[in-house]
């Protein structure tokens, strides 16, 4: 069994469970929203000898973790007790409660994830992941992180005005906010630093803007021609018009990618690029869970199926199943228990 940790709205968890179904595959989609109210979770544990029995659902049709044999941390939806507690302090106690259950619970399931939700989490931070792709030979741009305005400005100075870009740490649905090229008369407004840290870069200029996601050892690269956007900073800001096709890699960039998967611990990753005029590259950041459908629709990189592929293959279910052959009948599926793949370092 296939586990999708996401909720019902998301594009992508339906595209890869099209991919699943298509494929004959069992696989469910989790809304963790629905915890603890509308959702049950019993994990039960032997006095002696190690044994124990993690259930979703409070009755005979639920789902025990020890049948899914790959899991998608895709977007896992928070706890939620909405509507239902109305003291504060009472709400803070049941979710930070439904949170240290679920922690747990992941760190102990015995099962292949894409990806591990300690690494993802690790992996999503802006300020390790420079450091590492710096570390095995990517160029990133010069860079400067900081609260401190004196900082900032001499960061500016050096770099001069016009060629410093600023960017938040997190885009969400909620608080979005594009990358900006730093305006001269901005320089005055650069002591609000003082309330957040902010990211300062050096401007890389582009010929195109590359997305390459990375599934298991399969690596699917995409130009996206930034330069002939109505935005040419943030091609995000232009993303329904921009023009996207895939394109290949030279091979000592793709291999230290994957050497930044690998020392991630990811096994799914959408990294962001620019390729400059004279055809360097500079890494820019890995999205532990970022978005493909936008590169697929364009480019017609097969990431959903590969995805899809990759979760059949570790659940167990792939050779029963004949997978690459979409629509035939599920078979019979072999025992899948096997030994959890090692944990590979985090650090260099
Ligand atoms: N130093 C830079 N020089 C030029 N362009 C940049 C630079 N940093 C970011 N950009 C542009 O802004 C875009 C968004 O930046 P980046 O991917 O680093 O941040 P993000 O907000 O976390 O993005 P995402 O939505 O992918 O998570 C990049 O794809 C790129 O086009
Ligand atoms: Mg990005």
């Amino acid at each position: 069994m296939i586990l999708v940790l996401s909720n019902h709205r998301d594009e992508h968890a339906q595209a890869v469970m099209v991919e699943l179904s298509r494929r004959g595959a069992e696989a469910r989609l989790l809304d963790l929203s629905r915890f603890p109210l509308d959702l049950g979770l019993s994990m039960h544990y032997d006095a002696q000898g190690g044994g124990r029995r993690f259930v979703f659902g409070c009755d005979d049709a639920g789902l025990d973790l020890d049948d899914c044999g790959a899991i998608w941390w895709r977007r896992p939806q928070p706890p939620s007790v909405d509507g239902a507690v109305a003291r504060t302090e009472h709400q803070h106690f049941a979710l930070s409660e439904s949170h240290e259950a679920l922690h747990g619970l992941w760190q102990a399931v015995d099962a292949f994830w894409i990806n591990e939700p300690a690494r993802d989490m690790v992996a999503n931070r802006k300020a390790f992941q420079l450091q590492l792709a710096s570390r095995l030979g990517l160029e990133i741009p010069q860079t400067l992180i900081s609260n401190c305005p004196q900082a900032v400005r001499e960061f500016v100075q050096r770099l001069g005005v016009g060629r410093v870009i600023y960017k938040a740490f997190s885009a969400t649905e909620q608080d979005w906010r594009e990358t900006r090229l730093l305006r001269e008369q901005e320089l005055d407004k650069l002591d609000n630093v003082r309330y957040a840290p902010v990211i300062f870069q050096s401007y890389i200029e582009a010929d195109v803007d590359l997305r390459i996601t990375v599934v298991g050892d399969e690596v699917f690269a995409a130009a996206i021609h930034s330069q002939d956007s109505a935005y040419k900073v943030d091609f995000r800001m232009d993303i329904g018009r921009v023009r996207i096709e895939a394109v290949t890699l030279p091979p000592e960039v793709q291999s230290r990618l994957l050497a930044l998967m690998r020392q991630l611990g990811l096994v799914y990753g959408a990294i962001d690029m620019r390729r400059r005029p004279d055809g360097s590259h500079v890494f820019l950041e890995i999205n532990p869970a970022g978005q493909w459908l936008f590169v697929e629709r364009n480019s017609g990189q097969p990431i959903a199926a590969a995805l899809a592929a990759l979760l059949l293959e570790q659940d167990g279910q792939a050779g029963a199943r004949g997978a690459g052959e979409p629509g035939t009948p599920a078979g019979a599926r072999p025992a899948r228990r096997r030994a959890k793949p090692a944990r590979p370092a985090i650090r260099p």
